[in-house]
């Protein structure tokens, strides 16, 4: 049941890209980051969607929505389960309106896809934990048989479950680039030893946590991405997206099969057209995407939320955070 007093409606257009009477700091692959004042930020998930790291022309319906209370549910479990601290002040709409009542003209374009978080300064890398050799680590272990720049063992395959997990953090990459990933020690070079050491154990903490759940559900997380920052009191929070389709990499357990590329939980219906298509470099622009594969993918996305969650999206009312998260 939706909470009384919206005004959303599973009819609502999907969204490209939000124009709100705010400083727009940010326009990120997915998300527009406003300032609403000097200690606060809202986070605002489009609908955009990127495919081999190009973001495509066409909105998934629903996907902002998914991305903002998916992160919600992670956020509030893991402060109440491990009392992690994280950004998110508020994400319900009437909340935010009662907060900064200005907001409350532009509600239809933000409401379910909104979040008001405490503005940090984010640490400059990437907190990346993995519990299968996918993607990127696959990559680099195939070529050098490192992982993050430190030797593995030997003849691991594709896919295959990495016991223990393992921390491979990497750097935040500007516009355009991909990230790349480095050692602990240059991430203690980064920020310094007790920092990094920090980040480590929350990553894994959060990892663990986020992993039992999912296998909950059948699902494996194979690997998935953290940040982090310093609010203006110095206090060292969770920020961004958490354990998101979008962050993370999530396998159907009855599909996994060691030694080959697994399918996207999520994205598999873009890939695959894409995959199809001859000719097309994987650099913009993009093809078009036809309307069933953009269908698809939307209904993957409330698939997830669903599977992890045990909530249907439209029966779901975000909690409450101000008095807990502070
Ligand atoms: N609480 C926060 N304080 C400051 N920056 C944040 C906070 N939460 C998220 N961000 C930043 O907002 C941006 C989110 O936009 P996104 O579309 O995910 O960008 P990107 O394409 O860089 O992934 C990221 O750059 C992230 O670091
Ligand atoms: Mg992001």
């Amino acid at each position: 049941m939706r909470a009384s007093g919206s005004r959303k409606s599973v009819s609502d257009p999907p969204v490209l890209a939000t124009q709100l009477p705010l400083e727009l700091l940010h326009r990120g692959k997915v998300r527009d980051v406003y300032a609403v004042d000097d200690e606060h930020l809202l986070l605002i998930a489009s609908d955009r969607v990127s495919a081999f790291d190009v973001v495509l022309e066409e909105p998934i319906p629903r996907k902002g929505e998914v991305l903002t209370q998916l992160t919600a549910w992670w956020l509030h479990n893991l402060r109440r389960d491990l009392g992690i601290s994280h950004h998110i002040v508020a994400v319900r709409a009437d909340e935010v309106v009662g907060l900064y009542p200005a907001l409350g003209a532009t509600r239809p374009e933000w409401e379910g896809r909104a979040t008001l978080v405490r503005r940090t300064t984010p640490i400059r890398a990437e907190c990346v934990y993995r519990g299968y050799l996918a993607g990127s680590a696959w990559k680099e272990y195939e070529a050098h048989g490192t992982l993050a720049g430190e030797r593995i063992q030997m003849g691991l395959q594709q896919c295959q479950r990495l016991d223990p997990p393992l921390f491979s953090p990497a750097t935040k990459a500007e516009h355009g680039l991909h990230d790349e990933n480095i050692t602990f020690s240059r991430l203690v070079e980064m920020v310094g030893e007790e920092l990094a050491e920090e980040l480590r154990h929350r990553s894994h903490m959060i990892f663990r946590y986020g992993r039992d759940v999912a296998a909950d559900s059948n699902l494996l997380l194979a690997d998935t991405k953290f940040e982090f920052g310093h609010d203006a009191e110095g206090e060292l929070l969770l920020i961004d997206e958490v354990l998101t389709p979008d962050s993370s990499r999530f396998w159907p357990k009855e599909v996994y099969r060691v030694g080959q590329k697994q399918p996207s939980l999520d994205k598999q219906p873009i890939r695959d057209f894409l995959e199809g298509i001859d000719g097309w470099d994987k650099t913009p622009p993009p093809p078009p995407l036809p309307p069933e594969v953009v269908q698809a993918c939307s209904e993957r996305y409330l698939e997830v939320f669903r599977r992890l969650t045990g909530i249907q999206l439209d029966d779901w009312t975000p909690p409450t955070f101000g008095a807990l998260n502070r």
